[in-house]
């Protein structure tokens, strides 16, 4: 079987909507070969579609037609670790694998900047999808059908610091909240930052990340959809957080906090949760992952 390992994918990083993403140190794993039947399964406890209707296949299939060869079935089997409609790109990192490791199996006729488009074509926007192939920061743009993008690394001076809260948020009604148009200075208030977030994130400029986060095209109309969003921002930055934002749709809620300070801030974010009444949210200190999706042979 091949192995198809993804990455988590927190989108937008405040700013940057539809546009920034980054790949965390959080994976899926898949396990795919070719069969005669659809034989889908999960080695953990999470319930996933066992039939065609299952993502990872579906996507796949998109690649065997794509291609002009008539997909039979697959034996898929799942480990997933990116917790579902969060707003960590699980949907995305389903997408990524099939793609991945159909094209892999058809004996990779499909270069990485087709993989790369039909991952975005997919989802509908490329800020998950493209992190999670290529790892690192990416920016991205789609001018007639075509993703055009830039990957860079991280700065090793950041980590990321999720709340995961207990609820899911479907990214269709995330999208559902946001208006049609948008002023011109709301406009340049989001590009200014997002340009300044990927300047500052691949140069390690801490200080500018609390501004580079700020935005006025979802977040705001969206945090009424995440209860426990303003208890959960203002404690972060009580805790040194440089800079918290809504990752992708939400509804996990990510700080980006000085490597120096993870244990500190993990210790005492869990504690202060607890005492303010705010219950069941998990916290995870990850690191960007710089090498996107890896495929191996078992
Ligand atoms: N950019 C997307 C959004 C990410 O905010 O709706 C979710 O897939």
């Amino acid at each position: 079987m091949i192995r198809i390992q993804v990455p988590a994918t927190s989108a937008n990083l405040g700013s940057g909507f539809d546009s920034l993403g980054i790949a965390l140190n959080l994976y899926n794993q898949i396990w795919m070969e070719e069969s005669d039947s659809v034989d889908i399964s999960s080695r953990d406890d999470v319930v996933i579609p066992t039939d065609e209707s299952n993502l990872i296949f579906w996507a796949a299939k998109q690649v065997y037609e794509k291609c002009g060869r008539k997909l039979p079935g697959l034996k898929i089997i799942q480990l997933n670790n990116i917790p579902m409609a969060r707003g960590l790109g699980s949907s995305s990192a389903c997408i990524v694998s099939g793609i991945l490791g159909a094209n892999r199996l058809l004996g990779s006729p499909l270069a990485q900047k087709d993989l790369i488009d039909l991952a975005a074509q997919i989802e509908g926007h490329p800020d998950n999808t493209t992190p999670a192939i290529v790892g690192g920061l990416a920016a991205s743009a789609i001018e007639a059908g075509r993703v055009y993008t830039v990957s860079v690394p991280v700065s090793d001076k950041i980590r990321f610091a999720l709340f995961i809260p207990p609820f899911e948020l479907k990214t269709e009604k995330a999208r559902s909240v946001l208006p049609e148009q948008y002023s011109r200075s709301d406009a340049v208030y989001n590009l200014s930052r997002s340009a300044l977030m990927a300047a500052s994130l691949f140069s390690g400029k801490l200080e500018n990340l609390r501004v580079a986060v700020q935005d006025k095209i979802h977040q705001p109309y969206r945090s009424s959809l995440i209860d426990d969003l303003d208890s959960v921002f203002r404690l972060s930055y009580e805790l040194g957080s440089l800079g918290t934002y809504v990752s992708g749709a939400g509804p996990t809620i990510i700080s980006m906090i000085d490597a120096d300070d993870t244990d500190n801030f993990a210790k005492y974010a869990g504690n202060h949760l607890e005492e303010k009444g705010i219950e069941g949210w998990q916290i995870k200190v990850l690191n960007a992952d710089s090498q996107g999706a890896q495929i191996s042979i078992e």
